[in-house]
């Protein structure tokens, strides 16, 4: 596991980009594994940016996101869908055909897990996959607890990650509390994998996942079976691993 610390937010997004901006423009395909959440936006903003004044082209990049929530329709203003769409698909020039999120509104779920891994394995897998960090260790939404061989399914969401995603809903009522995640198994078939951690509040996660202990309460702790992780953060994220170093 490889790990870039970076002075701070703004210098790790680049950096970030920098990586996948490097793959794109030396590969004819490129499939790309996203997150959503706060802490990929600088390097969305970063890989738009490339695009504008680089010519950076999307058009033979493909994208697989690792995640959804389930009950809210595509349109809605808080869908991973919307996201994806608002901060990155309708700014750079990628066809939307080869954009992949899971449907959180299938009529039936579990067909639409199935679905999903199986078109992972027929468009993917990522050739990068650009993870963010719960601050309990989830990637994606698998939670602690969860399976190291899950492949994609629905999760409860924990009750530390409805509270950290009330953020971005008016009431705590309207955070959905489950979601179709990949699961750590779908993860792992990534050739590269990118996890991103900014701030101190994911400190604690990223001393955890340094230590190098496999725990299946710390899901973060599975990257550890792949063979290329780079962690791409920022000091804050950092601190608490430096401050014992000190
Ligand atoms: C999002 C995802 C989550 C987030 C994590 C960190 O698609 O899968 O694992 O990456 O919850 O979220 P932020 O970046 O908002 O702190």
């Amino acid at each position: 596991m490889n790990i870039l610390v970076n002075d701070d937010y703004a210098s790790m997004s680049q950096q970030a980009a920098a990586i996948i901006e490097a793959h794109i423009c030396n590969h004819e395909r490129t499939v790309l594994g996203l997150a959503t959440g706060s802490t990929p936006l600088g390097m969305y903003e970063a890989l738009i940016e490339g695009h504008h004044t680089r010519g950076v082209s999307f058009k033979q990049t493909f994208t697989l996101n690792l995640d959804e929530y389930i009950g809210l329709q595509p349109s809605h203003p808080q869908s991973y869908h919307s996201y994806m769409h608002t901060h990155l698909f309708s700014k750079i020039d990628i066809p939307l055909h080869q954009t992949y999120l899971p449907n959180g509104t299938a009529q039936s779920l579990s067909d639409e897990c199935s679905r999903y891994e199986q078109t992972i394995d027929k468009v993917g897998p990522p050739d990068i996959q650009v993870l963010g960090i719960g601050e309990n260790g989830h990637i994606g939404f698998n939670e602690p607890g969860s399976a190291f061989s899950g492949t994609t399914h629905v999760i409860d969401l924990a009750p530390s990650t409805l509270k950290a995603n009330a953020r971005f809903f008016d009431t705590m009522d309207e955070v959905p509390n489950q979601a179709i995640t990949m699961g750590i198994q779908s993860i792992l078939k990534s050739k590269r994998i990118l996890l991103l951690a900014s701030g101190e509040n994911k400190a604690w996660a990223v001393k955890k996942l340094m230590e190098k202990k496999i725990d299946d309460q710390f899901p973060a702790s599975a990257l550890h079976y792949h063979p290329d992780v780079t962690l791409v953060i920022d000091q804050k994220a950092y601190s608490q691993i430096q401050s014992e170093s000190r």
